[in-house]
């Protein structure tokens, strides 16, 4: 069984230790939208595995959020109308034609396409892959589109964030919910997060923007208003005292000026991690 976050959302829990982002399901009466492909075709069986019991309409659409390997590669094992932006289709080109040989894979990583956690984690999920075949979208948009499932009503739209240039999210107003993908994390580099601040704080706006209880986001699973309000406030913390300073020192020693302490672990983190 999928985690149940109202009557009409549901999702399977993310799972870290594979890269396998957490799956989200929107229940119509007459149809279902999921969010997400998953990493491999094993991700997608797992998730078409919990709702066999759960007597749910037919899943009709998957969106995808972005373009990363981990949200698409279980695409293929839908069968729905498959959902992208254009820049996620665009961007998802990279990908295809890789032999999944060790030299073609070392390859790609050279090519920035894949880095070695990564290398690691689509071998593991890909066995028997040889090659990674294009996968077809049936549906490309810019901008947003609505969704009518039968008695709900999804919001699928592009939004700019601080992960990548793609990024699409799926608001469902009716019950309070906001899938996020990976639009809130930074852009991993060596295994941590680097936020750009004019997409950071274009990203905090439009989240901020919506009638939200439930946030899903893909690495965390859901989040209620208290913990993206802590993560929003950290982040603009960073934000303000980072405002236009090059130099470490000179960010510790305003981070003492404004708020009269050493900062933690968590603060050290947000200091360091926004440019411009
Ligand atoms: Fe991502």
């Amino acid at each position: 069984m999928l985690e149940k976050v109202t009557e009409r959302i549901y999702y399977l829990l993310n799972d870290n230790t594979n890269e396998r982002p957490a799956l989200g399901l929107v229940k119509g009466d007459e149809s279902c939208l999921v969010i997400d492909g998953g990493n491999s075709i094993k991700h997608a069986e797992k998730f078409l595995n919990e709702i066999k019991d759960m007597n749910l309409p037919p899943i009709d659409y998957v969106v995808a959020t972005h373009h990363h390997w981990d949200h698409i590669f279980g695409l293929s094992r839908f069968d729905a109308i498959k959902i992208a932006s254009n820049k996620t289709y665009e961007l998802a080109k990279m990908y295809w034609g890789i032999k999944t040989d060790n030299d073609s894979l070392e390859d790609a990583r050279r090519k920035n396409i894949f880095d070695e956690l990564e290398i690691k984690m689509v071998k593991d999920n890909l066995q028997n892959v040889d090659i990674l075949e294009e996968i077809k979208f049936d549906l490309l948009f810019d901008g947003e589109l609505e969704i009518n499932l039968g008695g709900i009503t999804c919001l699928v739209k592009e939004i700019i964030n601080p992960h990548r240039e793609d990024g699409t999210i799926v608001y469902v107003p009716q019950e309070k919910t906001l899938f996020l993908g990976d639009s809130t994390y930074g852009c991993i580099k060596e295994g941590k997060g680097y936020f750009n601040r004019k997409k950071l704080v274009s990203m905090m706006e439009e989240v901020k923007s919506y009638d939200v209880n439930y946030y899903l986001c893909s690495h965390e699973s859901i989040c209620d208003k208290e913990e993206i309000i802590w993560y929003f406030d950290k982040l603009n913390m960073g934000l303000e005292i980072t405002q236009g300073l090059n130099n470490r020192q000179d960010v510790l020693n305003r981070f003492k000026e404004v708020y009269n302490d050493e900062p933690s672990q968590d603060d050290l983190f947000f200091l360091e991690s926004i440019y411009e």
